[in-house]
């Protein structure tokens, strides 16, 4: 049995003061969730979080690393910076950082591989825009993207390793794909990792649904056979995420 996953993306939100407040205001409604619970953060909150979670069974992630060891790249933040700051998870591949920070498949592969020699877990996401999908090419645009990010990892490696499928038409818009498609293309995703390695590697990679999840819906979209939890990002930034990690 898979366990279920929640993972928080604040994204581009919350000072060091502030993620302290919220993590504080989290800590007694995420406490001994049945779901693993995860706070990804600012690169400049990770101390602070590292701190407010010490001793809770919440980890930590990241939302970028670069994929070079060190040196000269003003700005970046490398794989063993984060391990060292407690960091345990990063978020690889997100839609934003595609379109906005022109991160392709070849960078998000030379991540995926990097986190993984450093012993983080990449949640690695994917996702078709609304013109793909109304075009109906969102599944193959989706299997050349996990193809492309998993080039190079091992069967031991991806059953460590997390999935987010996040329609890119579903984030920050409050337009949550049906149950029915989020469903569909997590076991799309589950049957091309079934032949990249084989099916019993697929069955134990967790495949996330992300993309305006809500106290409301994440139940719904939770007990789908393929989707094992949650990348939240709007609703992670308030006590609506502790409804979501509680979502039973
Ligand atoms: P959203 O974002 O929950 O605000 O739609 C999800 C994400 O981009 O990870």
């Amino acid at each position: 049995m898979r366990r279920k996953v929640v993972a928080g993306n604040w994204k581009m939100n919350m000072t060091p003061t502030q993620a302290k407040v919220l993590v504080k205001s989290l800590a007694d409604e995420v406490k001994g969730a049945e779901a693993e619970v995860i706070y990804c953060v600012p690169a400049i909150d990770i101390t602070t979080v590292a701190d407010a979670i010490r001793s809770t069974d919440v980890k930590l992630g990241a939302e970028n690393m670069y994929y070079e060891e060190k040196g000269a790249y003003t700005g970046e933040i490398s794989p063993e910076m984060l391990v060292d700051a407690g960091v345990q998870y990063i978020i690889i591949g997100h839609s934003e950082r595609r379109q906005l920070f022109n991160e392709d498949d070849t960078v998000v592969n030379k991540k995926v591989l990097k986190a993984l020699e450093h012993n983080l877990t990449p949640i690695i996401c994917c996702g078709e825009t609304l013109e793909q999908r109304e075009a109906g090419v969102a599944l193959p645009f989706i299997e050349g993207q996990i193809k492309a990010a998993l080039e190079g990892v091992t069967a031991e490696q991806i059953k460590k390793s997390l999935i987010a499928y996040e329609p890119i038409w579903a984030i920050g818009t409050g337009k949550v794909a049906t149950t029915e498609q989020a469903q569909e293309v997590c076991a799309a995703i589950r049957g091309v990792l079934g032949n990249i390695y084989d099916k019993e590697t697929a069955e134990e990679v967790h495949i996330l649904y992300g993309g305006s999840v809500k106290p409301d819906n994440a139940k719904a979209i939770f007990e789908q056979p393929d989707i094992d939890g949650g990348l939240v990002g709007g609703a992670s930034l308030t006590l609506d995420f502790a409804k979501i990690v509680n979502y039973k």
